[in-house]
């Protein structure tokens, strides 16, 4: 009994000082058995020829001495892979540096390695990541919040996805995930937020400051597009297709242009000799406005190339875009030339912002120009343009909100439900006259026979406010918007005139008030001004079969 208890723990004893002394070694020849298996794994992993010769034997050994190519070591333990342009491949496993808990360094750029990005959960001691360029895809882990030494993060040039974690380290002073596929809000940590736009460039669904992409706008986008595929996809079709069309339509614009330039010179010589043309005090005035207006403009340019908000409403609360990149905003809805947002800012102002796309290409001073030419018109039944924001990528225009929303919705909306809000007649009468009385003061106001100084009248421009005024929105955008795209969009281009001739004038104007007036009266949709989606009826009579035919159609239905 006694003997064979005593050899047990003589056994037990020995063993335990074998084991002691097995580990001791490992730690200093550089035999870390787990740490060997994690580096013997990626070379599998890599399966690279030159990795697979001089990755053999001892790999570090005591302090200093390192053995193997692109190891760092320090007592024994593995503390960095710096494995730079070696071409490596192969699809690196998500546990690849779980063991190695010493690490402190990991740089793979610049090669073709692809999968998930590792965890970093049992590395607290890393300091330096560098993956870039190489095929990482998948989402940038959570692992990497908890390491509290980082000093640099640089993923740029992969495939990541998905939204970039809230890294709010104070040690962290390089980061970089450019040209990845990132998608959503920038968190605004303070340690994120002191990384400049180039940190996060090349990245289409990235928003928030510091980008220059109003967030709301551009999750709305994403948000549209992650439900549906399919529509992405399209989306990127049409884009595809859209500069397809505009470089012929450019080409055709030229074209046309030098046509008309010839013309209205030889009309200006032929003018001239009949003593027609307009000369003396009229052109002298108009060259003394441009002067005017050119200064007024040069003073603007610097806060305009800044991409400030510019403020063209005086008596009005001022705020900054980031106060508007932190408003809370919700969708309006897709508009002709760009979505709709309302956003609630902080200091408890409600704006209307509207994104402009598809503009014509215009420099900063033509675009300031017109800009300017709408925020004068000042009326009443218009809604005053409050500021705009203009840089290379992003073009806004901020309005007032209008509480009651569109008379669109007001006539058509809720049908046979219980939400339809009544429209009286009364009311319908002093929308009509609103309306009249806001376009008589554009028409006024506007010396060209050749536009339509509102160029885009139908009733979802017409909007209420809180005290049921009515307010016409969106005039003066045919100068601004490209004319492929308005005359596609804009009601003045419906026009008889427009079908037959491609005339617009100011009595395009006419026409739309005369089919609003129409749609007021018989709260039908009319066809030329229906949402994308929705059936209208042909209430204006552009071809009369057609017009007995939909009218006829509108009745059964009714
Ligand atoms: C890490 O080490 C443990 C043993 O401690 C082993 O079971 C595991 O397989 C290792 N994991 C990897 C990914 O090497
Ligand atoms: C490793 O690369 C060689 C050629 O360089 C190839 O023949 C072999 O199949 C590869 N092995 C694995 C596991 O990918
Ligand atoms: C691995 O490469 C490094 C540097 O090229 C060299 O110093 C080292 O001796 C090599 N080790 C082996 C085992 O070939
Ligand atoms: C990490 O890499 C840097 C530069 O390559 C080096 O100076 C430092 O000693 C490395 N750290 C460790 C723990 O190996
Ligand atoms: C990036 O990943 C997507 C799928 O997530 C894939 O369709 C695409 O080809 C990848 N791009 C590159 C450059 O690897
Ligand atoms: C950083 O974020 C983590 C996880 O969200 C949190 O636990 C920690 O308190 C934060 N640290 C600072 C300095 O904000
Ligand atoms: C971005 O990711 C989406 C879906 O995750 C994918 O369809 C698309 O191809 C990716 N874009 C690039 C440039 O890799
Ligand atoms: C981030 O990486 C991109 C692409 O490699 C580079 O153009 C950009 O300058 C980098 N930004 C910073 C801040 O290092
Ligand atoms: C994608 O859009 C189509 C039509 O645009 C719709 O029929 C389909 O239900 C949508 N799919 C999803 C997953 O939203």
């Amino acid at each position: 009994m006694v003997p064979s208890n005593f050899f047990s723990f003589l056994l037990v004893i020995s063993l335990l000082a074998s084991q002691k002394r097995a580990t001791a070694k490992d730690d200093s020849s550089g035999f870390h058995g787990n740490e060997r298996d994690a580096l013997l794994a990626l070379k599998a992993t890599f399966n690279n020829s030159f990795l697979d010769s001089n990755w053999t034997g001892i790999m570090c050994y005591l302090n200093e001495k390192t053995y193997w190519y692109g190891i760092q070591c320090f007592n024994g333990r593995v503390t960095g892979i710096i494995l730079e342009n070696m071409k490596l491949t192969g699809e690196i496993k998500e546990d690849a540096l779980v063991n190695l808990t010493e690490l402190s360094n990991i740089s793979l750029k610049n090669n073709l390695i692809s999968g998930k990005l590792m965890k970093f959960a049992n590395n607290p001691k890393l300091r330096n990541i560098d993956l870039s360029s190489n095929k990482f895809h998948g989402e940038i882990p959570q692992s990497l919040l908890y390491l509290n030494s980082l000093e640099a993060l640089l993923l740029q040039d992969n495939n990541l996805t998905g939204p970039i974690p809230g890294f709010n380290q104070s040690s962290l002073k390089s980061f970089n995930v450019s040209r990845n596929n990132l998608s959503g809000k920038i968190p605004e940590t303070k340690t994120l937020q002191s990384f400049g736009f180039t940190s996060y460039a090349g990245n289409e669904n990235l928003c928030g400051p510091p980008t220059p992409i109003l967030c709301n706008a551009k999750n709305y986008v994403s948000e549209s597009n992650s439900e549906n595929l399919s529509s992405k996809s399209n989306g990127s079709h049409f884009i595809e297709i859209l500069v397809v069309v505009n470089v012929v339509v450019l080409v055709v614009i030229l074209f046309l242009f030098i046509i008309y330039y010839k013309k209205y010179k030889k009309l200006k010589k032929e003018m001239k000799a009949k003593n027609l043309w307009p000369k003396d005090e009229e052109h002298d005035s108009t060259i003394a406005d441009r002067a005017i207006e050119k200064k007024a403009i040069e003073k603007r340019t610097p806060e305009v190339e800044r991409g400030k908000l510019v403020f063209v409403e005086n008596n009005q609360p001022r705020f900054e875009l980031d106060d508007l990149l932190k408003a809370s905003a919700e969708g309006l809805g897709k508009g002709n030339f760009g979505n709709c947002y309302k956003a609630m800012l902080e200091i408890g102002q409600v704006v209307v912002v509207k994104r402009l796309i598809d503009l014509k290409p215009l420099s900063s001073e033509e675009f300031v120009r017109q800009v300017r030419a709408i925020a004068n018109q000042k009326h009443p039944n218009l809604l005053p343009l409050l500021a705009y924001y203009y840089s290379k990528d992003e073009k806004l225009f901020l309005y007032r909100f209008a509480a009651h929303g569109n008379v669109y919705n007001r006539l058509h909306g809720g049908r046979g439900t219980r939400d339809r809000i009544p429209f009286r007649w009364s009311s319908r009468l002093a929308v009509a006259r609103g309306v009249a009385r806001a376009l008589e003061h554009l028409h006024q106001n506007t010396r060209s026979q050749t536009t339509a100084p509102h160029g885009n009248l139908k009733s979802s421009n017409v909007l209420l406010d809180e005290n049921e005024e009515t307010l016409i929105s969106d005039y003066g955008l045919t100068s601004l918007i490209a004319l492929p795209i308005a005359a596609q969009r804009m009601v003045a281009y419906k026009t008889p005139e427009y079908q037959s001739h491609k005339l617009i004038s100011k009595k395009s104007d006419v026409w739309s008030y005369g089919c609003l007036l129409l749609e007021l009266l018989t709260g039908r949709i009319p066809a030329h001004s229906a949402p994308p989606g929705i059936n209208g009826v042909d209430l204006c009579g552009v071809g009369p079969p057609r017009g007995e035919r939909g009218v006829d159609g509108g009745d059964i239905r009714s």
